[in-house]
C-alpha cells in the first residue's frame, strides 16, 4: 500500500521528506483526519472547509483544489478495504533553519490511508474513564496544527492515570478532550463548549449539534463549568476516529449512575443512521 507526498504515490519506506523540513523543525504545518465509511470520504466538505481555515491561519495556500484532494483520496483508498481513515498533512516546506517564513518555500503535502480502528465494544457498553486536567496548549486550539506534544502530554497523563482521554479545563470552564470534543447532558439538555479560539471545531461535534437540532433534542453552545462536568448525567467525547463514546468515570468518580445514559444510546443510533 502507498502514501501520497508531493506528487506521487509511493510506497512509504520509499517516501523521503528532507531532515529540514519545517514541520520537522518546528511543527509548522497542520493536518486532517478524515473517516471513510463504507467508502465513502464522510463530511469530506467539512473536512476540506476547516483544512483550508487551518491553512489560512498560518498563511499557508491550499496547495490543491477540493477535486485534486478527492482524487488523491480516493487512489489511497482503492488498496484498502472496510471502513478506513485518511491522514493528510501540509508543512511549510524546506528551507535553511530561520524562525520567520522563508520566500518562495514549496508546501511538503502528504498523505496516506489506514484501516479504521474502531473502539472495542466494550468501551461503548461500559463507557470509559477520564481525568480532568488543566488545558496546557496555547490559544489557537482552533487551528488543527500538527504541533500536537501538549495534547500528547496530556493524553498519556491520563493513559497513566488509567483513563482513556484527559479532559482539558481552562479558566474552570471544560474546552475540550486530548483529542476529542466534549458534550455533557443535564436534564435532557445537551451542552458543548462554543466555538473559539479554544477548541478545535470538530467535524463530530458539528454532526451531533446538527442532529440534536434536526430531531428537537435541547443542545446549547455554552461554556461548561467544570461544576457542569461533575454534576451531569451523562459525559461523551467525540472524534472522527472515536466517533460518539460515553465517559462514565471522572477523576475515579462514576457519572450519573456510572452507566452509558440513554441518551446517548438515542445520540448514537441517529448518528449510525446517518452514517448509512
Ligand atoms: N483529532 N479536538 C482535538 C484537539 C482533536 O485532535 C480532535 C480530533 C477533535 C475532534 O475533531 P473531529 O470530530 O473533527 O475528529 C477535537 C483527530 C481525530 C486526531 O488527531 O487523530
Amino acid at each position: 500500500t502507498q502514501v501520497y507526498l508531493n506528487g506521487e504515490f509511493l510506497p512509504p519506506d520509499q517516501a523521503r521528506v528532507s531532515v529540514f523540513d519545517r514541520g520537522f523543525i518546528f511543527g509548522d504545518g497542520v493536518y486532517e483526519v478524515i473517516p471513510v465509511f463504507g467508502g465513502r470520504l464522510f463530511r469530506l466538505s467539512h473536512h476540506l472547509a476547516r483544512l483550508d481555515a487551518s491553512l489560512s491561519a498560518i498563511r499557508l495556500r491550499n496547495p490543491h483544489t477540493p477535486m485534486e484532494w478527492n482524487d488523491i483520496f480516493t487512489r489511497l483508498l482503492a488498496a484498502g478495504s472496510g471502513d478506513q481513515s485518511i491522514y493528510l498533512q501540509v508543512t511549510r516546506g524546506v528551507a535553511p533553519r530561520d524562525h520567520a517564513f522563508p520566500p518562495n518555500i514549496t508546501p511538503t503535502v502528504f498523505a496516506y490511508a489506514q484501516p479504521l480502528k474502531y473502539s472495542p465494544p466494550e468501551h461503548l457498553a461500559q463507557g470509559v474513564a477520564a481525568v480532568t486536567t488543566a488545558d496546557i496548549r496555547w490559544q489557537r486550539c482552533d487551528i488543527k496544527a500538527i504541533a500536537l506534544l501538549a495534547n500528547a502530554l496530556l493524553r498519556q497523563q491520563a493513559i497513566d492515570q488509567g483513563a482513556a482521554e484527559a479532559i482539558l479545563v481552562r479558566d474552570g470552564v471544560v474546552t475540550e478532550g486530548a483529542a476529542s470534543n466534549i458534550f455533557i447532558v443535564k436534564n435532557g439538555r445537551l451542552v458543548t463548549a462554543p466555538k473559539g479560539p479554544f477548541i478545535l471545531p470538530g467535524i463530530t461535534r458539528d454532526l451531533v449539534v446538527e442532529i440534536a437540532h434536526a430531531k428537537g433534542i435541547p443542545c446549547d453552545e455554552l461554556p461548561v463549568k467544570i461544576e457542569m462536568l461533575s454534576s451531569a448525567d451523562e459525559v461523551w467525547l467525540t472524534s472522527s476516529t472515536k466517533e460518539i463514546l460515553p465517559i462514565t468515570r471522572i477523576d475515579g468518580k462514576p457519572v450519573g449512575d456510572g452507566k452509558p445514559g440513554p441518551m446517548h444510546a438515542k445520540m448514537f443510533a441517529l448518528y449510525k443512521e446517518y452514517k448509512q
